[in-house]
């Protein structure tokens, strides 16, 4: 059956996701929220997925919005992969009940557990932890592919009890700052000017005034400016200059812009 894939990336372990889950499916195709236009593309998918970061404990708000503009007239299946660092929390209980107030149907939601890419809270895991997670998320995601190809309607998968009540908290409280937690970027004199950061914001939310790079409050805190900087010079706050920046290894730069 063909599948369409939707999906949401700031460091690309959401696109490496979709892209493995893709070859195994086959017949799928695998289009970025960010850049997809339901003008110009007509989604005739019966089967579609949604793939995207946790953020938060929650689910991000670029992917609730997308959810408005979902193509699922021809749906029969809709299935969702909330990738995380190990704390999936609510994320996927909450998708579930945001959909079932728009009228549609989730039929499926797994966690996939990945590398960190939460810079504010430190670098990224050593290069041995992340092989190991990337195994397991290859298990997990021929796992994934057994169940969507037998059409499993399962409950979501979710946190632990204690995680859920405490963090769908904490994300109420924390999710609307987001877009002006943006007030502690900055770039260092390592900057270029080669603009790649203003290219990749999802949100079209960094310019260059007077030379300054100015982020403008509207920020996903995807992290995708300040962990794909070929020069490292963006930071944020006074503590990243210290710490490596991630991305994951097989997806590139060009990937994540086109
Ligand atoms: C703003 C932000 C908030 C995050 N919150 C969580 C979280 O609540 N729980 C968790 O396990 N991981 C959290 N993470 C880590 C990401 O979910 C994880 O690294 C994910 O694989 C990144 O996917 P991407 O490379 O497709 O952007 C957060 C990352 C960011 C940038």
């Amino acid at each position: 059956m063909r599948t369409t894939i939707f999906y949401f990336s700031g460091t690309g372990n959401s696109l490496w996701i979709a892209q493995v889950l893709a070859r195994e499916l086959g017949e799928t195709e695998v289009v970025s929220m960010v850049n997809w236009n339901k003008k110009q593309h007509i989604v005739e998918s019966r089967r579609i997925g949604l793939i995207f970061p946790v953020y938060m404990w929650g689910v991000p708000r670029r992917v609730l919005e997308f959810l408005d503009q979902l193509p699922a007239k021809n749906a029969e299946y809709i299935f969702a992969v909330a990738n995380n660092a190990g704390q999936v929390a609510n994320t996927l209980v909450q998708l579930d009940k945001t959909m079932q107030a728009k009228g549609l149907l989730l039929s499926s939601g797994w966690s996939i557990v990945m590398p960190s890419n939460y810079i504010p809270w430190g670098g990224p895991v050593s290069l041995g932890k992340q092989n190991e997670l990337f195994k397991a998320a290859r298990l997990k995601i021929s796992y994934i592919v057994q169940e969507i190809n037998q059409r499993a309607e399962k409950q979501v998968e979710k946190g632990p009890l204690w995680q859920r009540i405490i963090f769908s908290g904490l994300y109420k409280i924390s999710s609307p700052h987001i877009p002006k937690m943006d007030g502690k970027f900055w770039a260092d004199e390592k900057c270029n000017k080669c603009g790649i950061c203003i290219q990749l914001c999802p949100n079209n939310n960094i310019s260059r005034q007077d030379d300054k790079l100015t982020w403008h409050n509207h920020c996903e805190q995807c992290l995708a400016c300040i962990q794909w900087c070929p020069q490292g010079a963006l930071q944020y706050g006074r503590k990243t200059s210290a710490y490596s920046r991630y991305h994951h290894p097989d997806i590139k730069l060009k990937d994540l812009l086109s």
